[in-house]
């Protein structure tokens, strides 16, 4: 039996709650493309890259693009998204986050974010906590998007413990396989139902609190 001594972050929907404006930025641009998005079908875009992203909406909206306009939608959506980041403060923290990692930071054990997001280093610096990250691994590392485990295995490298030594939190389905194809202890932030698969499931990191 491995002891847990590392801790892996994913950061929209566990830490801050981004997931809404993620959100709220891709029902805008399939308004502009003409069809409705629904939260239940926003539910597959999270965890997953951008692109990944915008190629789920238009298939939910039974559209194509070609690369270029592609490319051109998704800087778009970034843009919105961007812009409500900027308006994040503290109270985007969602309950628990910052007493959680400060209780690990007093148990000594070693913290990584593990994120699908090239907008990582903006919101950790936005809400002040990147001091509590040894590494950060985000979408500007990885080249493989979850349900590939390739970021939380270089969270855990980076930490330099092995993946049973660590335990992940995810908000996403795809963030739980990911995990689970690491080896590594899955801990979900939301229901079983909607996150199948994971060893424990909480509403928030204030439920890790002792
Ligand atoms: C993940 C979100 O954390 O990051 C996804 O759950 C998002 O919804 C992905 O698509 C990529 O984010 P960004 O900020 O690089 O567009
Ligand atoms: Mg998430």
């Amino acid at each position: 039996m491995h002891e847990i001594i590392g801790a892996l972050f994913d950061l929209d929907g566990v830490l801050v709650d981004t997931a809404k404006y993620h959100y709220l930025a891709w029902k805008r641009l399939a308004h502009e493309l003409g069809f409705d998005f629904s939260e239940s079908d926003n539910e597959r875009l999270k965890g997953v890259s951008r692109m990944r992203s915008l190629e789920i909406l238009l298939e939910v909206g039974n559209r194509t693009m070609n690369l270029v306009e592609m490319e051109a939608a998704a800087a778009k959506k970034n843009e919105w998204y961007v812009e409500y980041l900027h308006t994040l403060d503290d109270a985007a923290l969602l309950p628990g986050t910052k007493a959680y990692l400060e209780y690990l930071r007093e148990q000594k054990l070693s913290i990584a974010l593990g994120s699908a997001s090239k907008n990582a280093p903006l919101i950790l610096e936005k809400l002040n906590i990147s001091g509590f990250f040894d590494a950060v691994i985000d979408g500007n590392s990885v080249s493989k998007a979850k349900p590939d485990p390739e970021v939380f295995l270089k969270g855990a490298a980076a930490l330099s413990l092995a993946p049973k030594q660590c335990m992940v939190f995810e908000d996403s389905l795809a963030g739980i396989e990911a995990a689970k194809a690491g080896g590594m202890t899955a801990i979900a932030v939301g229901t079983p139902e909607l996150l199948p698969g994971a060893d424990r499931y909480i509403r928030s990191l204030e439920d890790m609190l002792p």
